[in-house]
């Protein structure tokens, strides 16, 4: 048995609400830029990576995420007195490490759902999602599920502070576009989390609860142009503009062009240009190439909210076959 696990990329934070909302992305073009995960059976457990950014992973398969969900995901199995099938477990590589397009949870998520099918969903979601959770905690340094939430479940997410109920759905907004530049460079998450205060001021504090509230309105409203307008990060923007090299001239040119909102993806390096137009986004992307793709690893992709989430692919051919 073998099945194969797609996970998209998403923008967590979405400007308005840091750590609290995250937004699952799909290139409208139709590549799969997410990573996949492969679960087979196998004799014994083993971990392999391949694909455009595996070289940028430990040489060692032990030190990579893909490991690290696979111990935690069969503790909470003997937690519940089940015993782990062993596994093969393959992770495609696709998405930039430091890339701000929730690289680490694109893994996570991917190798966990495929673990789960492959133990025929022994584990409830609340259980994987807390196994994804912390899996994503040890990697980009704090507890965060804008990533997670949305490569897992699709669409436009929303976290609480319940642990009971993590995160809800919002309306993903599906009449925009999101243009999403990486420029090639990597800028990890914990060096870019090292630079934001660690208090607001009263009046930033007012403004970020206001825009964000707001926002989650104009979501269910599906008022498009005022969703935009309300994308504007108080918070740790004005902190990491620094960090990303030609993105305040970036952000200057396509507001000039009728963005409805610009943004970073994340903890960047990747930034985002919001439209409700195609023909807009098609010259936002050309924009975005010439002027902030910094080398032939980088790209521009004109996207739409990824509303499927987690999702199994068609397995590889090379891994059908013997049990290895
Ligand atoms: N929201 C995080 C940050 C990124 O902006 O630091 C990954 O969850």
């Amino acid at each position: 048995m073998s099945v194969s696990v797609y996970a998209p990329p998403s923008v967590g934070n979405v400007s308005v609400g840091f750590d609290s909302l995250g937004l699952a992305l799909q290139p409208i073009a139709g590549q799969q830029v997410g990573d996949v995960v492969t679960v087979s059976a196998a004799h014994h457990d083993q971990w392999h990576v391949k694909g455009p950014w595996a070289h940028a992973l430990p040489t060692d398969p032990k030190e990579n995420a893909i490991h690290d969900v696979h111990q935690r995901f069969n503790q909470a199995l003997k937690a519940k007195g089940m015993t782990p099938k062993p596994a093969k477990v393959v992770l495609d590589k696709r998405l930039p490490i430091g890339s701000g397009l929730g690289s680490s949870a694109s893994s996570v998520v991917a190798c966990a759902v495929a673990l789960n099918l492959f133990h025929q969903q022994a584990l409830s979601d609340e259980d994987l999602l807390s196994v994804m959770a912390d899996a994503e905690a040890k990697i980009s340094g704090g507890y965060h599920l804008d990533n997670v939430a949305p490569a897992f479940t699709g669409g436009l997410q929303l976290m609480t502070p319940f642990a009971d109920q993590p995160f809800v759905v919002l309306p993903e907004l599906l009449g925009l576009y999101w243009v999403v530049a990486y420029p090639g460079t990597q800028l990890n998450t914990q060096a870019s989390r090292s630079v934001l205060p660690s208090e607001l001021p009263m009046p930033l504090a007012i403004e970020w609860v206001q825009r964000t509230a707001a926002f989650v309105d104009a979501c269910h409203r599906q008022d498009l142009q005022g969703a935009g307008a309300l994308l504007q990060d108080v918070v740790a923007e004005p902190h990491r503009v620094q960090l990303l090299p030609g993105y305040a001239d970036l952000k200057a040119l396509l507001n000039d062009q009728g963005a409805l909102a610009v943004g970073i993806s994340g903890s960047g390096p990747t930034v985002f240009a919001v439209t409700d137009d195609l023909t807009q986004a098609q010259a936002f992307e050309k924009l975005m190439a010439s002027e902030y793709v910094a080398n032939e690893r980088g790209f521009v992709h004109i996207c739409k909210a990824d509303v499927a989430g987690a999702r199994v692919v068609q397995q590889p051919d090379e891994l059908k076959g013997a049990v290895a």
